[in-house]
């Protein structure tokens, strides 16, 4: 199931361009031009160090995709050759599907095609409510060889979805169990929707101390999802 919704997610996006919803924050953002910048471009140094490793430029490649099609496993493969090739950081798709299909284990295994850019494992954070294991968060960063773990927050995504996971009760006290028991930095990121200044809060009282706040500028989880449930006939 969740191999084919990251296929859908993928097809989604290349029929309705409306998924996109257009904003765009850097919009917003004014950059005065300089006929005279008195300086060398050599001198010009855009890198910046996260998760202890340089990148040319603060720039990462979200958490998008993964699953046994061959289809999946190439767009992974091929992002984590690019991210390493310019020099920047990359996160995976959700890796829940990889703990119940072995065959989409290939999809994470990216360290062999970005030896020196920080990776980022990714798994939603509902999952700590349906069976989701400490041991198993464990097995996500392994596969990965993961710098950090995202625990990704998308309640409206879920409840939209076809077959979404609705008990989103003391996810709070979970994620802090995560936090205390894995060796790498937890980010809690959104997918498109932000964090309010509670969620934040609550965040950072549970020991949080990365967030994504992954905005609501581009893709419009809601819009997407409700083409699969017609497609789902829900
Ligand atoms: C095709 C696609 C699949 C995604 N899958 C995941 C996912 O599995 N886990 C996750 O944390 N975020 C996922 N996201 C969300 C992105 O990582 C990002 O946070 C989101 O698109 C917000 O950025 P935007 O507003 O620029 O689109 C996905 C995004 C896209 C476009």
């Amino acid at each position: 199931m969740t191999n084919q919704r990251k296929s859908d997610h993928i097809e989604l996006f290349s029929t309705d361009s409306d998924i996109e919803r257009g904003g765009n924050y850097f919009d917003s953002v004014h950059l005065i031009h300089r006929a005279l910048p008195e300086i060398s471009l050599e001198e010009v140094d855009s890198h910046t160090i996260f998760l202890r490793k340089r990148l040319t430029f603060p720039f990462m490649i979200s958490a998008m995709t993964g699953g046994k099609s061959d289809q999946l496993i190439i767009l992974n493969q091929n992002l984590a050759r690019a991210a390493e090739r310019v020099g920047v950081a990359m996160g995976v798709g959700s890796q829940r599907i990889a703990l119940t299909d072995k065959q989409a284990v290939k999809s994470f295994q990216l360290r062999q095609y970005a030896p020196s850019i920080p990776l980022v494992a990714n798994v939603g954070a509902v999952q700590l409510n349906y069976g989701l294991q400490l041991s198993q968060v464990d097995e996500i960063i392994g596969m990965l060889e993961a710098d950090a773990i995202c625990i990704h927050f998308n309640p409206l995504q879920e409840v939209i979805q076809p077959e979404g996971d609705w008990n989103f009760s003391s996810l709070s006290e979970k994620v802090q169990a995560v936090i205390e028991h894995v060796k790498v930095p937890v980010i809690a990121k959104e997918v498109g929707c932000g964090f309010s200044l509670p969620d934040i809060q609550l965040l950072k009282q549970v020991g949080i101390k990365w967030i994504d706040v992954a905005g609501r500028g581009g893709t419009s989880w809601s819009r997407l999802e409700n083409h699969r449930r017609k497609s789902h006939g829900s």
